[in-house]
This record gives structure tokens, sequence and C-alpha cells, in this order.
């Protein structure tokens, strides 16, 4: 596989202008030094988004969405960093090698071709002899070769075959352990998973990280056995299907969301590929994050049983605060997609899908499950939880449309309706979660933001972090002021747009991403920073005086008192002599 350095990724980046190429995607327009457009991160209607043709980056004021020109196209596009650096790099004429792969894939390498290998055992097994009745089990439910293939179907055995194949290859037992394709009990190993039909799982972008295994021989329990939890396989990053479906997505901008991988399965094989599973029926802040990124309208259709009806109405609730465009289908006759499919055949799942309802609809109803409409009490409980519903929606034609609804359905007074929609939204304002993000660092975090904002701007800021501070008090500012002083020496300078490119290699990306899109700072001077750092090393020494008079307070020695509160005077010193300098 070829590698690109981090000197061909600054090449690349620095060899276009964001300018050039973010106006090829969103109208830019200028105005002083920026250029300014509606942010596509997202539902805006003024331009929030601000891009800087010196700095190279682009920041959106408005839902805090920052980066380079990489990371720009990344999320546009919905598409890898790799794939995004590959793009640019055309764009700009310059050829790369095939297979291209950034360095964060190779960081974990071994693991990943160890998933691939693992992978291939099983795929032999199952067409092997010895997956004779798996094979059979596999066509009884309707899942031939072709989808064997497409999704990559396999088989473990029991006893420790895969452990001891993986071994004579050389590969660490512990790495084996560690990926959770092995267990060890005492000095016995055994595979993970035994007798079991084998469906890869892949990450968001198609690289094999971890396995669900259904029991085929008899019914036990659990029914799939998944991956535990590995440094390469987070569950709750996971969208079953997501890599092979989400060209389609792009194109038919919309998603359907199943439960279970077998749903998602058959209705690709079937030909409706802009299909995603949970796997299961929750959903987690990664899960929703990644769907955001599709920008695409979601259809819900998850099984058919109380369950899924509940899952329905949770996670529709999840992604509408989102502000997601959400429909629903619920199906009847069949307990899932899967089922569905088999029975009343791809053309009727397809008539679902077109005629399925908006998530208020399915909400109307819903909340009238187990009420009795003519009695007073049920009746009133209904109107209101389905006012406590609208309140959360940002959409005023539906809360006006629904409002009439309900008042023509049941003979309520318009203006009842609306009052209370009024008073009941006042008390809950709705804040998005990247404002509350904002809102809940404190002082202390937002000032340790901004010294490293600075010192990833240039190397005079660096040099002044170095010369006046030298490190900072907590682990995690230590940890990315690490990251920039190493790329800093490693590439003797620095600036923002080549340092976003680099944090995608670091296991501290999500920190610096975070720092660069809360921070909002209009002057990037060698005096503004000289104002942090002041402020920040009396903030040190404050909290070192606190904890020192506290001990001093505590402490009966008169020696170590003494001590102390020698040290106390030293430091006290040393503030009035930073606040003169
Ligand atoms: P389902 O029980 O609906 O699975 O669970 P399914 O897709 O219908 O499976 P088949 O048709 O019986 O083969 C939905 C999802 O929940 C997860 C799986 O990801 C499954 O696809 N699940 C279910 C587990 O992880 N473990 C289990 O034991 C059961
Ligand atoms: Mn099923």
């Amino acid at each position: 596989m070829a590698f690109i350095s981090q000197d061909e990724i600054n090449n690349i980046r620095s060899s276009v202008s964001i300018i050039d190429i973010v106006s090829s995607y969103i109208p830019l327009t200028q105005k002083g030094k920026n250029y300014f457009g509606v942010c596509p991160f997202h539902e805006d209607h003024s331009p929030s988004m601000s891009v800087s043709e010196e700095r190279q980056i682009y920041k959106c004021f408005s839902c805090g969405a920052a980066g380079n020109v990489f990371t720009f196209v990344e999320n546009y596009l919905n598409i890898s960093f790799s794939e995004a650096v590959s793009l640019i790099a055309e764009k700009a004429g310059i050829r790369i090698k095939n297979n291209l792969r950034t360095t964060k894939e190779e960081k974990n390498k071994e693991e990943y071709t160890i998933m691939d290998l693992a992978l291939k055992i099983y795929q032999n097994n199952l067409n092997a002899e010895t997956g004779d009745k798996a094979i059979k089990y596999l066509n009884e439910r309707n899942l031939n070769e072709i989808v064997r293939k497409d999704f990559d179907i396999g088989l473990s055995l029991d006893g420790n075959l895969l452990a001891s194949l993986l071994i004579k290859k050389g590969y660490a037992e512990t790495m084996l352990i560690n990926l959770g394709l092995i267990n060890k009990n005492g000095q016995i190993i055994n595979d993970t998973f035994q007798n079991r039909i084998i469906f890869p799982i892949h990450d968001l972008e198609g690289k094999v990280i971890g396995f669900t295994a259904r029991c085929y021989l008899n019914d036990i329990k659990p029914k799939y056995l998944n991956t535990k939890e590995t440094y390469i396989f987070k569950k709750g990053n996971i969208l079953y299907n997501y890599h092979r479906a989400k060209d389609s997505i792009r194109l038919k901008k919309e998603v359907i969301l199943v439960e279970g991988n077998m749903d998602a399965i058959r209705m690709y094989a079937n030909g409706i590929k802009n299909v995603i599973a949970l796997m299961g029926t929750g959903i987690t802040k990664e899960q929703v994050k990644s769907l955001k990124k599709l920008r695409a309208k979601i259809i819900l259709m998850l099984d058919n049983d109380d369950a899924g009806e509940t899952a329905t109405y949770r996670i529709g609730n999840i992604l509408e605060e989102e502000g997601l465009d959400i429909h629903i289908v619920r199906l009847n006759g069949a307990k899932d997609p899967d089922e569905y499919i088999l029975k009343f055949k791809i053309d009727a799942i397809e008539e679902n899908i077109k005629s399925a309802i908006s998530f208020m609809d399915f909400k109307l109803n819903y909340l009238k499950k187990n009420k009795n409409l003519n009695s007073t009490v049920d009746l009133s409980e209904y109107i209101k939880s389905v006012i406590e519903n609208l309140k959360n929606n940002n959409d005023e034609i539906l809360k006006e449309v629904t409002l009439q609804k309900l008042s023509n359905d049941y003979n309520i007074s318009y203006a009842v309706l609306k009052e209370q929609l009024k008073t009941e939204g006042k008390d809950k304002r709705k804040i998005i979660p990247d404002e509350q993000n904002k809102k809940r660092k404190s002082l202390y975090e937002k000032l340790v933001d901004e010294i490293l904002y600075f010192m990833m701007n240039d190397k005079i800021y660096i040099k002044l972090y170095q010369t006046r501070l030298g490190i900072f008090p907590t682990k995690k500012e230590r940890l990315i002021a690490s990251e920039i002083l190493y790329y800093y020496e490693t590439h003797k300078n620095i600036n923002i747009a080549d340092f976003i490119a680099y944090a995608e290699t670091t296991n501290v990306k999500k920190e610096i991403m975070d720092i660069i899109e809360s921070v909002d700072i209009k002057d990037i001077t060698e005096s503004a920073m000289d104002e942090l750092l002041k402020k920040l090393k009396k903030r040190i020494e404050d909290d070192e005086i606190k904890r020192l008079k506290e001990k001093l307070k505590n402490e009966f020695d008169p020696n170590k008192k003494i001590e102390l509160a020698e040290k106390l005077v030293e430091i006290k010193k040393g503030s009035v002599e930073s606040e003169s300098y």
C-alpha cells in the first residue's frame, strides 16, 4: 500500500486555494479580507461561514464547523479524509500513487491485516466441505451465492482453528485476544466465534473491524454474538452497511434505517441500496453524527413489534432534535423488512417506502396508543402530549398545520391550543447541543484552548509559549501541546491549515478539532497571546497559592509549616514579577 507523507499532504493543500475549492461547491462573496457563504453543515439561511484566503481555513460562526480544504470536502461530500486528499490532489493535477492510505490507517495496519485474514479463513470454512450445513441454512434463508459473496459471509468452526492458523502465521496471542478473535482460559485457547455464520462488520470507510456471528445449528443464546469492544471496534460508532450504501444515499438523498443486519442485506440484495442497519434499537451520539453527515432524508423502518414501535418514537425524536427530516414506515404482515420482502416481494416494500408518513403523523397516532379518546382525561392528556412534542419542533408551518388538525379533529378552540404551545414553549427553549458544549466549558478551559489555538497558527506563538509558560498544568492540554510541538519540530514551521491535516493522524484529533471549532478569535497578535499567557500564569499561581494555604492550615509540624510558608512567599514574589514584565 502506498503511504502518503505529511509533506506530500501539505504540498497538495498548498497547491490549491481554499476559496477556489469551496466556491466550486457553494457560492462565496468577498467582504474585506474574507469570503462568506451559506454554511452547508447546518440549516443556514444567511451567510455564516467565512473562508479565509490568508489562513486557508473556513469557519462557521453559527454552528462552529471549521477546518481546512480537506475537511471541507470530506464533510461536504461525506467521504473519508484520504478520499478528500486524493480528490484535491486530482484537482491540483498532482499524481499520487494508487490505494492512498492515510497515516491513521497505517497506524493499526497489522490489526486490519489480521481482521482481513480472519475473514478469509471464515470464508474458506464456508466454501469448503465444512460449510455444507451452513450453506444449506443460508440457502433456506434465501441467501444465495451472490449475496454471500457481496456481504463476505463466512463460517466459524468449533475449537481453535482460527487461533492456531493465525498464531502459526506469527501473530501474537495477545493481539488476537485484544482483537476479540480468540480467548484464553488458563492455558486453553479457543476461538471466540464457534459454529456460527459470520458477517463481517466494516467501519464507515469499509475496513473490517469486527464480526457479528449468528447461530445456525440450533437456537442458542445469544442469537447473534458480536465482537467485544476493541480499540478498532467501537460498536457505538458503527452503522452496518454504511460503506456500501453511502453512494446510493448521496444520490437519492434518502437513507432507510432498519434494525437488523439481515434486513439491510435483504434490501440491498434486492436493489434497495440506500439502507443502513442500526444493529438493534439503540442509537448513539456518534451514530447520529454520522447520519447527519449524510445530509439525507431518513426513513425509519424498524421491526413490526412493540419494541420497534417504541424505538421508532425514541430514535425519531433524537434524530428530529438534530434537525433531520424523518419519515416512518410501519410494516404490516411480517415481523421485519427481511420477512416482509420474502413474503410480499420487493415491489411491496418499495410501495411502503414511497408512502412513508411524516414523523409528526406517526407521533399523532403513537401518542393515542392505550388511550380512550372519548374519555375527557385521556383526551386532554393526549392533546398535551402532542403539544409537548410540538414545542421541540422548529418547523413553524408544521406546528400550525398540526394545531389546526387537532382543533378540527377534537373540536377544541385553535386559540387555546396556540396559547398552550406558546406557554409550554417558553420554559424550555431549545439549546442546540453544540451551544451546550460551548457553554459547559470553564473559563480555564477556554483560556487554554485559546493559547493552543494561537500555537497552531504560527511558530511565534509556540516560542512565546515555550519561553513564558513551558508546560500546561493539565494532561489533556499537554497532549495537544506535544502534538503541536512535534509538528513544529519536524516541519520547522506551522500554520493552522496544515496542522489540521496533521491532526488527522493523531489520537487527539477530536480534541484538536474541538478547539478549532470552539475558539473564536479575530485578532491573532502577539499582544493578544501575551495577555492569554499572563492570565493562565496568574491562574496557575492562584491555584497553587490556594493549595499551599490549605496545606498550611492542616499542617502541624512547625518545620514543614515554615517550608510551606516560604514556598508561598516565593510564588507570590514570582507572580508580582511576571505581572510587571
Ligand atoms: P433481530 O432479532 O431483529 O435480528 O435483532 P434479525 O435481523 O431479525 O435476525 P435474524 O433474521 O433472526 O437472523 C436485530 C439486530 O439486533 C442485534 C443484531 O445486530 C440484529 O441484526 N442483535 C440481536 C444482537 O446483537 N444480538 C442478539 O442476540 C440479537
Ligand atoms: Mn429477521
